[in-house]
């Protein structure tokens, strides 16, 4: 199978995607957001069920993410016409009389919606049978678990996944907050290949010289990085005294070019070591330098098709990672596109 640029939106619409932190949307509000290039409604009823739907109203196309809820239901800002928290058109307030065919013929394209981890998620494609990966922690009364402000990424989505799975950059892309002393070359590591992506487990040294997070985080651990393909992506850092971490990185994307990076950390019971508000605070200023460097990088997606150009000459053990997860979307998306393929045919014989 060949892809194009095309390829990895057609397979990531198959799949649930982070659009919102959960409290950015309180019931009875109205949000928009992009996903994949499809500008989305959110809503939030009363009662608590989510709407994700197209925001073009099917009337004269009014953002609907300009609306807002009333008396139970999605009104439009334009003209004032209603939606039911599943998309169905209620009213219509310039008929004379009420016109149910008029209504089921506007009704809201909308798609699958859910909260988890924090977030409110989207699947726009629901032939896609994705489920999001479990990650027992994040739902673990007893571990500390803390959301990140989303930062959005003027950079292609794996721009960034290969950022988070880099460890080769943090003497330079964060000599100001990791320190310089990092080791630039790669620990020995394990990968070991899963149905749904990858893992690679490797022992970190302590760094020599401290960065600003004193103790804990600065010392020996054991690492272990899980890409759930297409984009969710965990570390566990495992300390010598059995504390742990556990954090994802999940880049959704926004356009092309641009992705939302969602991101949140659990932090194990009694854990020695900052308080968790500071290992967010330190955390951010990580992560904006590591959006600096993936803004800057060209092109501003790495292309599908494996090339000098974007991918990269790929030949030192710090792009191991990188490269096995290029290698596994490929597969990944060659697996979503043929089930795409089958959906289609199927429904269509
Ligand atoms: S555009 Fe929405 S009701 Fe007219
Ligand atoms: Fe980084």
């Amino acid at each position: 199978m060949t892809f194009d640029e095309d390829s990895p939106f057609l397979a990531l619409r198959r799949t649930w995607q982070p659009v919102a932190l959960a409290t950015d949307l309180a019931p009875g509000q109205v949000i928009g957001r992009t996903l994949l290039e499809q500008d989305l409604v959110l809503a939030r009823f009363e009662d608590g069920r989510l709407l994700a739907a197209d925001t073009a109203c099917p009337h004269k196309g009014a953002r609907l993410a300009n609306g807002a809820i009333v008396e139970g239901e999605l009104m439009c800002p334009y003209h004032g016409w209603r939606f039911d928290s599943a998309g169905a058109c209620q009213s219509i307030p310039s008929l004379v009389e009420p016109n149910p065919q008029k209504c089921a013929l506007s009704h809201l394209k909308a798609y699958g919606a859910q909260e988890r981890y924090g977030m409110i998620w989207v699947k726009l494609d629901p032939t896609g049978d994705h489920e999001l990966p479990d990650v027992p922690e994040f739902e673990d009364a007893r571990w500390a678990y803390r959301l990140g402000p989303p930062m959005r990424f003027e950079a292609g989505f794996r721009r960034e996944i290969e950022n988070y799975l880099d460890m080769t950059h943090f003497a330079f892309a964060h000599g100001e907050t990791l320190g310089k002393c990092a080791d630039p070359r790669i620990p020995d590591m394990k990968i070991t290949v899963h149905e749904d992506g990858f893992q690679m487990d490797a022992p970190f040294p302590a760094l020599e010289t401290s960065h600003e997070q004193p103790g804990k985080l600065q010392s020996a651990h054991h690492r272990r990085q899980r890409c759930h393909l297409p984009n969710f992506t965990t570390i566990r850092q495992t300390f010598t005294d059995g504390d742990e971490r556990v954090l994802v990185h999940i880049p959704s994307p926004v356009t092309r070019d641009s992705c939302d990076v969602f991101w949140s950390l659990a932090i194990s019971p009694g854990f020695d070591g900052p308080p968790p508000k500071s290992q967010i605070d330190f955390a951010i200023r990580v992560l904006d330098e590591d959006r600096i460097m993936c803004e800057s990088q060209i092109p501003s997606e790495v292309p599908i098709n494996p090339g000098r150009g974007g991918w990269g000459v790929l030949v030192t053990p710090g792009d191991t990672l990188a490269n096995q997860f290029q290698k596994s979307f490929r597969q990944w998306l060659q697996r979503e596109l043929s089930a795409a393929e089958t959906t289609t045919t199927s429904s269509a014989t």
